[in-house]
């Protein structure tokens, strides 16, 4: 049986999408860009805690987050107006209020989306209108097998989480501590911590989407690179 489709209007354009989709998926896949951090597709309870995907939906009062939103017949959606756009800023301050903005020396730099969407949202990765919060954490915990994982790069999306907990014999992932404090930490298993399990699997770090888990081969040959650049700059400098 075929799935039933039913149409909704965003932005003034018509989409036909099955019903029950999530909106934000949505919106997507017809190329009208959202920004998002927090959702993966297939998550049957986003955790909407990012709150970057805010839209205004007529006869809603205030914004919904369009990750966990289903799309019903006729739903009229505005994901674009100046409101909107400063919701979302506010949203985006707060999150990279702990981020240590280290761009040129971070694996993720130039495809990372936490720059992309700072560039949509008009807004800088080190703000000045909020102070910054450096939280008490190193700039590395590594005592992972496998994984790297630096905490001041970490928006706490979520993600690593998600996918880690939907792996059978995953490793399992969780948050640890509390608010500001709260970090990704690697001990929610039963797992022995030593084991190299993680090291055929990796799917968490595939879905970070800043540079805060990477795996150490990788990390390792990023900063022998990086090091190697900075030693050629400085003799290129000497030589001048
Ligand atoms: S590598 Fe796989 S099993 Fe290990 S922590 Fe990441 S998602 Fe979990
Ligand atoms: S490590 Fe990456 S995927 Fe995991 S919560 Fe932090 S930013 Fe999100
Ligand atoms: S993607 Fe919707 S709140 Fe994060």
């Amino acid at each position: 049986m075929s799935e039933k489709l039913v149409t909704i209007t965003v932005d003034g354009r018509k989409i036909s999408a099955p019903a029950g989709s999530r909106l934000l998926k949505v919106c997507l896949e017809n190329d009208i860009y959202i920004p998002n951090l927090c959702y993966l597709e297939g998550m049957s309870d986003p955790p909407a805690s990012c709150r970057l995907c805010l839209v205004e939906i007529e006869g809603e009062p205030g914004m919904v987050a369009s990750c966990r939103c289903e799309i019903r017949d006729g739903m009229v959606v505005t994901s674009n107006s100046d409101d909107i756009l400063k919701m979302r800023q506010v949203a985006f301050r707060l999150l990279v209020s702990t981020n240590d903005g280290h761009c040129n020396t971070c694996i993720a730099n130039k495809h990372c989306e936490l720059q992309q969407i700072a560039k949509f949202l008009r807004q800088p990765l080190r703000t000045k209108r909020l102070r910054h919060i450096d939280r008490d954490y190193p700039e590395i915990i590594d005592d992972h097998p496998v994984l790297m994982y630096e905490p001041k790069k970490c928006v706490l999306c979520g993600r690593c989480v998600y996918v880690c907990n939907q792996i059978p014999k995953g490793y399992k992932l969780d948050f640890a501590r509390r608010g500001i404090n709260t970090i990704i930490s690697f001990y929610g298993s039963d797992l022995d911590p030593s084991s190299r399990d993680c090291e055929g699997c990796l799917a968490c770090t595939e879905v970070c989407p800043v540079g805060a888990l990477s795996s150490k081969k990788k990390w390792s040959r990023f900063i022998a690179e990086v090091k190697l650049k900075q030693e050629q700059k400085a003799a290129r400098q000497s030589s001048d």
